[in-house]
């Protein structure tokens, strides 16, 4: 949440900034700002987008090689001109942008106004800068230093990059909890909250630890911590193309995502599943397998789309290798004095690798002893820095705000888990085990074809764009599928939307039922088909309108639908991950109808890297 673009080098920093800050515009997308450097110190800030915000500028504002910028995602304060970033201190010493949370803003605050300090806006940012301003000011001593030792007073999360009107060469960057990386290029720096910005010029990245204070002039960094400790910076190569973070011709990126899932999954077994197809190889499990492979309980921990990823894992894993599995969303699990016992293995699960909440939960159980690993998609991000191990997943970057190849691609990772488990601990055969491997090959060819139903499921958008419900039920595997349906429905189209266990239904939703009711049922066939078949039925019996997803040739729920959408025949294992798939383009398309904003929905942020 809150994206960050800072640049000291020899190119204009205005293209860069707002450049970047279009990248990072999936971050949060309240307000934008930059300060620029050329001579003077020049804030331009603006409620809205970042077009919103070059609307306003006009043509570039200066030629000045330096600056900061800044898209909000909305915390303390409501979005409008006042309360966006780049926040100047009150005497014009200092201009901030910040993403995170100052949680003892309060108390600062407090004691600034008995100094006299005055506020302009709601945000605790602005404290923060004003802080730093203060211990300048009044110790007489380098920005650095300023800034420092003002971080030491903060409680809380803060990537920052602070520009100081009297040393106008130097930017000075520091992170705690929320992210920062810093390209490295010839002669010249960015600074960006992930590498999107920063891959069009370079390659060469360092990923700022907690605690790290970046001293950034034109063509010399020194890091240090807070405390001033040097550091020596290590610089990583990134492996990441431009063509990943761009559409390609696609008009939305959750578009072109959902269509690339082919690929992604591919990505993500690739190299994982030997030659001759008959063993899997998790690279980064290696170490930790054999307490794995004895594991006496699993805990999987995640948030949103993440979770239903869990959801899935945690019946993937029961079945497949026979070890107790407990999913959490890491927000209760953080809060709610857990059992977490010493042979425990807590698996973490991210796309962005930054969900504080996420991270709060790991940094739990490892100080209980538990073996902690992470399933996550950005590389270099928090959470694999912080876990004992871990399997990434290869979905490329994920722009789209609401979450669809990431899911794929972290169902993917907990299938190839399973299966080497369950091989492990000899509770499938080798036969058995090669035969649910050729399976897992197969998925891709058989997403090809499903995403040839596109134009249907847009006929079918297009006759419920206008419901203001919508009920998705499934069973077994599909029952995390109904609530990920559920989840992207409402999060892009804001058509209020529950997923369900099919044969809850008649335990309460069943009452919601009647003919303006579409009813999502995701009926592949499977050991609960018959089951299913009931469900149906019970649906049809209060005249609500049924959307199903079935097995090529089904004929049952097929002969009672509504509306039928087919997914290729196949193995129960792999299913959630192709009866998801409609379900992503179905929430597209209403939403699309509907004139929404697909990539940036409102209220929401790609990362949530706050409580
Ligand atoms: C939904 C969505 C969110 C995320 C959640 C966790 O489409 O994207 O629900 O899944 O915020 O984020 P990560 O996976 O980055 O930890």
């Amino acid at each position: 949440m809150c994206g960050i673009v800072a640049y000291n080098g020899g190119r204009r920093a205005y293209e860069v900034i707002v450049n970047g800050l279009k990248r990072l515009e999936y971050r949060g997308y309240d307000s934008a700002g930059v300060c620029l450097v050329d001579g003077d110190v020049k804030v331009y800030k603006q409620k809205g987008k970042v077009s919103d915000l070059e609307s306003f500028i006009g043509s570039s504002p200066t030629d000045g090689s330096i600056g900061i910028g800044h898209t909000r995602w909305a915390t303390h304060g409501e979005p409008n001109n006042e309360n966006a970033h780049p926040h100047t201190s009150m005497n014009g010493h200092f201009v901030i942008i910040h993403n995170g949370i100052i949680e003892n803003y309060g108390h600062l605050k407090t004691r600034l106004e008995r100094r006299g300090y005055k506020f302009n806006s709601e945000t605790d940012t602005e404290i923060l800068v004003n802080l730093i301003e203060y211990i300048y000011l009044k110790g007489n001593i380098s920005a650095e230093i300023a800034v420092r030792l003002a971080l030491t007073k903060v409680v809380g999360a803060y990537g920052i990059v602070v520009i100081c009107r009297d040393e106008p060469g130097t930017l000075i960057a520091a992170r705690k909890g929320s992210p920062l990386v810093i390209g490295v290029g010839d002669g010249e720096y960015f600074v960006a909250s992930d590498a999107t910005p920063i891959i069009e010029y370079t390659n060469s990245v360092i990923f700022l630890n907690d605690n790290d204070v970046a001293i950034i002039k034109k063509d010399e960094l020194s890091l240090k911590t807070v405390m001033n400790e040097a550091l020596e910076p290590r610089i990583q190569t990134l492996d990441l193309d431009l063509e990943e973070i761009e559409k390609n011709g696609f008009d939305h990126f959750m578009l072109k995502e959902i269509y690339e899932q082919p690929r992604s999954i591919t990505d993500t077994f690739r190299g994982r599943i030997s030659a001759d197809h008959k063993n899997i190889h998790l690279g980064g499990l290696y170490q930790v397998l054999p307490r794995l492979v004895k594991a006496k309980r699993i805990v999987l921990i995640g948030c949103g789309t993440s979770w239903h990823a869990a959801l899935v894992g945690e019946y993937l894993l029961e079945e497949f290798a026979r070890i107790p599995v407990e999913v959490e969303y890491a927000s209760e699990f953080r809060y709610r004095n857990p059992i977490i016992n010493k042979d425990d293995i807590v698996i973490a699960i991210s796309q962005s690798g930054e969900t504080a909440d996420t991270l709060a939960a790991i940094r739990l159980a490892r100080e209980a002893g538990a073996i902690v690993l992470g399933i996550c998609n950005v590389v270099g991000s928090s959470i694999p820095r912080e876990t004992d191990a871990g399997v990434y997943t290869h979905a490329g970057p994920e722009i789209g705000v609401a979450s669809t190849k990431a899911f794929t691609a972290q169902v993917t990772v907990l299938t190839l888990m399973a299966m080497l488990l369950g091989r492990k601990r000899d509770i499938i055969s080798q036969a058995r085990y090669e035969k649910l491997i050729s399976e897992m090959m197969a998925v891709p060819n058989k997403i090809e074809k499903i995403l040839e139903s596109n134009e249907i499921i847009r006929e079918i958008s297009a006759i419920f764009k206008d419901s203001t419900n919508f009920l998705y039920l499934g069973r077994g595997y599909f029952f995390p599928v109904a609530l990920e349906g559920a989840l992207k429905l409402k999060e892009i189209s804001y058509i209020h939307a529950e997923g369900y266990p099919a044969a809850e239904m008649k335990h309460g939703p069943i009452a919601l039922i009647d003919e303006k009711m579409p009813v999502v049922v995701i009926a592949p066939q499977d050991s609960s088909y018959e089951k299913v078949v009931s469900n149906v039925q019970e649906v049809k019996a209060r005249k609500g309108v049924v959307i199903s997803i079935v097995t090529e040739g089904d004929t049952i729920i097929k002969s009672m639908s509504d509306h039928v959408i087919e997914i290729p025949k196949a193995s129960e294992i792999v299913e959630s991950l192709l009866a998801v798939i409609p379900l992503q383009l179905l929430a597209y398309h209403i939403a699309l109808m509907r004139g929404c904003d697909v990539d940036q929905p409102r209220n929401l942020a790609k990362s949530v890297t706050v409580e």
